[in-house]
């Protein structure tokens, strides 16, 4: 039999998975919680918006770059719908900061000289990025960090983050299956470059910010979570990793899900102390 992975049918129940999961809501229409000047003041002292902003606008318009770009009707459907979600992410934000009196620059994104190339390593920061956003947004909601509302309000853009990243891992499946076998080499370095590079990315941020904290901003990803109360790495990374697979196991089981950080985060488990290190020397 031949194998699902790469198949037309592989590359229709991805792109109808997608579609069909799409939520129609208009941010427009979303009723913001009245915030009290404490919740607001805590809403804005967090250092991620001027960054999240940016990447929304960013991401939706090499996304829908892409979208224009591919020559399959179907997968261009598909991806055009995912760069209207992330307009609409970058959407949001902007009313928020707006709503909320959080002060952002003016921005403008710019389009992506090679689609394919931006949205293959889009894909792959959006796989790191979400394993720990689902963490941080668990904690957000049960920390009582940020009011119910605004936390419902958020919670379609986390599973439109959870089937982007499925989309992503099941695209780059199918696009290297389709390749003849003397290509598939090349394909293969392209996708490794794209992952190394976003994991460079990540890595540098969180160094440069470890060194000088002078960018607060963009080591979110990695220290957030003690914005949200006393929790240990161990515990943060354990919340993580229950997080994403609850976060992915809704759909198709026959759609692949993105692996790699999720088992990076499982061996960097194994190094971590069970309990935190001062009750371990106090016992
Ligand atoms: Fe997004
Ligand atoms: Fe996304």
């Amino acid at each position: 039999m031949a194998p699902f992975i790469g198949s037309r049918e592989h590359k229709e129940l991805l792109c109808k998975f997608f579609v069909e999961t799409h939520d129609p809501y208009k941010p427009a229409e979303l009723a913001w919680p009245k915030l009290d000047e404490d919740a607001r003041k805590r809403l804005a002292s967090l250092p991620i918006w001027e960054e999240a902003v940016r990447t929304e606008a960013d991401t939706a318009l090499a996304v829908i770059t892409m979208g224009q770009a591919e020559k399959d009707p179907m997968l261009s459907e598909a991806i055009s719908l995912q760069g209207y979600e992330e307009q609409r992410h970058a959407e949001i934000l902007k009313l928020l900061t707006q709503k909320y009196g959080i002060p952002v620059p003016e921005f403008t994104a710019h389009r992506p000289p090679d689609p394919d190339w931006a949205f293959m390593r889009i894909g792959y920061g959006e796989c790191f990025d979400s394993f720990f956003a689902f963490g941080l947004f668990a904690l957000a909601r049960d920390s009582g960090f940020f009011p119910p509302e605004l936390v419902t309000m958020f919670e379609p853009v986390m599973a439109e983050e959870g089937r982007h990243i499925i989309f992503h891992v099941n695209w780059v499946a199918y696009n290297q299956a389709q390749l003849p076998y003397a290509t598939k080499p090349a394909y293969v370095f392209r996708r490794g470059l794209a992952m190394w590079l976003q994991m460079v990315s990540r890595f540098k941020t969180a160094l440069r910010v470890k060194g000088k904290n002078d960018r607060a901003q963009d080591n979110f990803t990695m220290s957030a979570h003690k914005s949200f109360g006393d929790i240990s790495p161990r515990e943060f990374v354990e919340l993580c990793l229950a997080e994403n697979a609850k976060r992915l196991k809704p759909y198709d089981k026959r759609l692949l899900r993105p692996e790699f950080v999720p088992a990076v985060a499982k061996a960097v488990l194994k190094t971590l102390p069970k309990k935190p290190v001062a009750e371990a020397v106090a016992a």
